[in-house]
């Protein structure tokens, strides 16, 4: 996440009578991370789970609780509260609140804020599996979708009263993730996407192999991206130590030559596709079935290497190749070094980086490549530069009406 991600972004952060409002001191932590000011509200049973205390602490403003609030001038919070929000949150959302939301009704300070809105409002359900799967709660939400509110979640799995299944709340980190999710432009609305990050893994033997340096943070950072801009992304990713952005489906990949066949497999229907992995060139002829042992007279073992598929390239030569971006990283003279590769590959646009020094970094600077010339793009940190990119290549796709 970029500490400024939701600078600016008001959010009023309303808490109804729920276990989950354990999870909202750590979502209220993300939120004011990320920039945003958090506008506390709760309702009388959630202050039976967490204490206003707690909410005014990790928010740093008041919490109000009571529509006859005197601290409000006007004495109308409803109003008041809700003016100055981008958005409302509803979290945990209770059966209860759920069901006031959807019939309108306002008899307490959080609904009547709710009903009093201008701004967008965000659910994120949390309740006993049996609650959320009764037909009221299920009508209730319907009603809510078609009000056009937002509905985050539920979860499914343990519950804390010992049953499992769907109803539980999101977590923090999920419900801090769609909300800046919402905030972003959609512009990639209906595109499919296709991503690789990470290195690969060329084995040698069971226990060694050769690699290429890469953490893969700047394709999962795209894949992030590019989820939050509408896009329904794949991403294909070598060996990295990184979690999953949300919403992104993932597939593991150890060699060149198994990331090559995920992507032929998956680049059909697709109209993007990203290749920010740094692919293995070459991979050994033979791997060894057994550790290859050092030997008494320190003969030094020896490899045939053979070529890896060069993923980018033979996507970009298919029939109806989808839109093509590729990465280049060089250790010099990217300026000569991007445009041919570019043209070498058949891509319209490559993305070079200004230097190998930005492996493992978390900020990057790049240069876009294309027929019409080279744009540099200032430094920035990788969640900010993927979310720039994506503007970047949105702004070049082909025809949007070609969406199917
Ligand atoms: O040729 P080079 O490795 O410098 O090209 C980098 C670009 O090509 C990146 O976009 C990388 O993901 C892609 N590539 C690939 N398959 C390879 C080698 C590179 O898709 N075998």
């Amino acid at each position: 996440m970029a500490t400024s991600e939701l600078a600016g972004k008001h959010l009023v952060l309303g808490l109804t009578g729920g276990i989950a409002c354990y999870k909202i001191a750590e979502l209220t932590r993300l939120l004011t991370k990320a920039g945003a000011t958090v506008q506390v509200a709760m309702t009388e049973a959630a202050t039976q789970f967490i204490t206003p205390v707690t909410m005014q602490a990790l928010s740093g403003r008041p919490v109000y609780t009571s529509q006859w609030d005197a601290r409000i001038a006007n004495n109308m919070p409803h109003i008041d509260l809700s003016r100055e929000a981008d958005a409302i949150v509803i979290a945990p959302a209770s059966t209860d609140f759920l069901a006031k939301l959807a019939h309108g009704m306002a008899d307490d300070l959080l609904s009547t804020l709710c009903i009093a809105r201008d701004c967008p409002l965000l659910v994120v359900p949390a309740m006993n599996r049996q609650m959320w799967q009764n037909p009221a709660t299920q009508r209730n939400v319907a009603q809510l979708r078609a009000d056009g509110v937002l509905v985050l979640g539920p979860d499914s799995g343990a519950q804390a009263c010992g049953e499992v299944g769907d109803g539980r709340m999101l977590e923090p980190e999920a419900t801090y993730e769609a909300i800046a999710s919402f905030f972003q432009p959609k512009v990639l609305a209906g595109r499919r996407v296709l991503i690789t990050a990470g290195p690969t893994f060329e084995p040698l033997d069971p226990v060694r192999g050769i690699t290429n340096r890469s953490s893969g943070k700047m394709g999962f950072a795209l894949a992030r991206a590019a989820q939050q801009a509408g896009a329904d992304v794949r991403l294909i990713a070598g060996p990295v130590a990184l979690e999953t952005p949300w919403g992104v489906y993932r597939e593991d990949v150890q060699t060149a030559q198994q990331m090559h066949d995920a992507v032929m497999q998956a680049v059909a229907d697709c109209d993007i596709f990203i290749a920010v992995a740094a692919v293995a060139d070459w991979r050994v002829d033979h791997v060894s079935e057994h550790k290859i042992k050092k030997t008494a007279d320190r003969k030094m073992p020896s490899f045939t290497f053979v070529e890896n598929p060069d993923i980018l390239a033979a996507v970009a030569k298919l029939p109806h190749a989808p839109f093509c971006v590729g990465f280049a990283a060089e250790s010099g003279d990217l300026d000569v070094h991007g445009e041919e590769k570019r043209v070498r590959k058949n891509v319209p646009l490559l993305i070079g980086n200004l230097g190998p020094q930005t492996f493992g970094r978390d900020d990057n600077e790049v240069a876009l490549f294309e027929a019409g010339g080279v744009t540099k793009l200032p430094r920035a940190d990788k969640t900010t530069l993927a979310q720039t990119l994506v503007g970047e290549i949105a702004r070049r796709l082909p025809d949007t009406s070609l969406i199917s």
